[in-house]
């Protein structure tokens, strides 16, 4: 099939890629010329694993290519997919205007029937406005379609290679014959594809990540309760998601969730419940959980040490908002930076993939290392909000000879507690055991009175 992308970034991208590797001919345009010219040169413009690969042997056997001119890249498709950003407005909401800009652009540019498939996460009621935006342009037959993306940043290709389900919001029986076929090898295991109408398949796509983000606000808050009662939070964890009804993943307690998608989601949802004079309590509460997570482990050192952070320094391990990213959207390690930043300390800070993107961000307001272990140079205490594999079983002796004391506050929850308690380390987690040590004691105690508030 031929195929045109609208929008290279992350879902256009992982799409129009994925697209061309079961021998569709995807032609895929952007406005950034610069990021056009470098994706023609074979030059990939974002880190995610495997996508390189795919890119790089698509574009050599001519089935994927990159252009500014959109007329070029429509002219022959019979699908043309928009994977657009939909980034918060200043009320919440969902801005629209790049998804309407681009349909009245192809609106006066087709000259037979385009299916045209909505990828971007939008509002209930976004397929009907980009159909009146064809209606008022155009005489030429149209079929907008619903196809939200589940794809996770670091695992997008094999989401989207392999889906555990795909949705499709049409009634048009052409339309749904045209994605059926572009569908069947990516769903030839027998999952399913999933036909609905178009409002259906918009809100599925809110759906699926507000209860998500729900289901980890929820760990959250069990973890700082177990913290409060002396639980376990990973016991509680398997014992519970034992339960088929709960399943086992997405339960694991950390700093809150971030990235591109669930605080967008959540508050559009939310937003979008308002417009039509619904309270969608939960997702203001979990928005409200989410914002008081993500400083938690600041609230830990805070308390460590007795309030005062001025001149002290930290050692940070993580700034992408997940693993296998480069991506720091919302991440978690920016509020900590901010708050430690505020109190008076200093950070340096290191990612495997994140580095550039911090830099940019935050010029010299924080310290950078090259290596996990130079991060902790003169540290008082590492932090740990990334849940990298490399940060997973590093040398802890050689750890204590840089940072010159064995103290960590882990936002991911990476080690063993026996093992911390062998190697004598001070060890703060998320909704665990304070693991404290001998040189800490005191101050532990100090710490841990109960309701004891800090002052900033
Ligand atoms: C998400 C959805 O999973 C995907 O289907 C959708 O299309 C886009 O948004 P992504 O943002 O890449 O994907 O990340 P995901 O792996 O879902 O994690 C989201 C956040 O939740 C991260 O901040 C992660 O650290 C956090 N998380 C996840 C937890 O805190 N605990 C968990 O158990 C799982």
């Amino acid at each position: 099939m031929k195929i045109a992308v609208i929008g290279t970034g992350y879902v256009g991208l992982v799409t129009g890629t994925c697209l061309a590797e079961t021998g569709n001919e995807v032609i895929c345009v952007d406005i950034d010329q610069l990021k056009v010219e470098k994706m023609q040169h074979g030059i990939i413009p974002i880190y995610e694993p495997g996508l390189d690969i795919l890119f790089l042997r698509n574009i050599s056997q001519k089935r994927l290519s990159f252009t500014t001119d959109l007329a070029m890249a429509i002219k022959d498709a019979q699908i043309i997919f928009m994977a657009l950003p939909t980034p918060p407005g200043e009320d919440g909401t969902a801005d629209l205007s790049y998804i309407l800009g681009a349909a009245a652009d192809v609106s006066k540019l087709i000259t037979s029937y385009k299916v045209i498939v909505n990828k971007s996460t939008v509002p209930v009621g976004t397929a009907d406005k980009v159909k009146a935006v064809f209606e008022a342009n155009t005489a030429v037959e149209v079929d907008v379609v619903s196809n939200p993306e589940f794809l996770r940043e670091g695992v997008a290709v094999e989401d989207f290679m392999k889906p555990d389900r795909v949705v499709i919001g049409t009634k048009s029986e052409k339309a749904m014959k045209l994605m059926t076929d572009l569908y069947a090898p990516y769903v030839r295991s027998g999952n399913p594809i999933l036909f609905m109408d178009e409002k259906s398949s918009e809100l599925t796509k809110y759906a699926a990540n507000a209860f998500l983000a729900t289901k980890i606000t929820f760990m959250n808050e069990i973890a700082n309760l177990c913290e409060l009662v002396h639980a376990d939070v990973d016991a509680v964890r398997l014992g519970i998601g034992s339960d088929d009804r709960i399943g086992k993943r997405f339960l694991f307690p950390g700093l809150g969730y971030g990235g591109s998608c669930f605080p967008k989601d959540v508050q559009a949802l939310s937003k979008s419940a308002e417009e039509h004079q619904y309270n969608f309590q939960i997702l203001k509460a979990v928005m409200t959980v989410n914002e008081k997570q993500k400083t938690v482990l600041v609230d830990k050192v805070l308390k460590y040490f007795k309030g005062n952070l001025k001149g002290k320094h930290f050692a940070l391990w993580g700034l992408a908002f997940k693993p296998e990213t480069d991506d720091i959207r919302e991440a978690p390690a920016l509020y900590i930076i901010n708050r430690l930043l505020l109190n008076g300390a200093t950070v340096t800070a290191f990612d495997p993939e994140g580095m550039n993107n911090i830099k940019g961000l935050l010029g010299d307001r924080i310290n950078y290392a090259n290596n996990q272990y130079e991060a902790l140079q003169d540290a008082d205490a590492l932090l740990i909000a990334t849940e990298w594999s490399v940060f997973r079983n590093p040398d802890f002796e050689k750890m204590e000879e840089i940072m010159g004391n064995k103290v960590i506050f882990d936002g991911r929850n990476l080690y063993d507690l026996q093992k911390m308690v062998d190697l004598g380390y001070y060890y703060n987690s998320i909704g665990r055991s304070l693991i404290s040590n001998s040189a800490t004691t005191l101050a532990i105690e100090e710490a841990h009175k109960p309701n004891e508030l800090v002052s900033l």
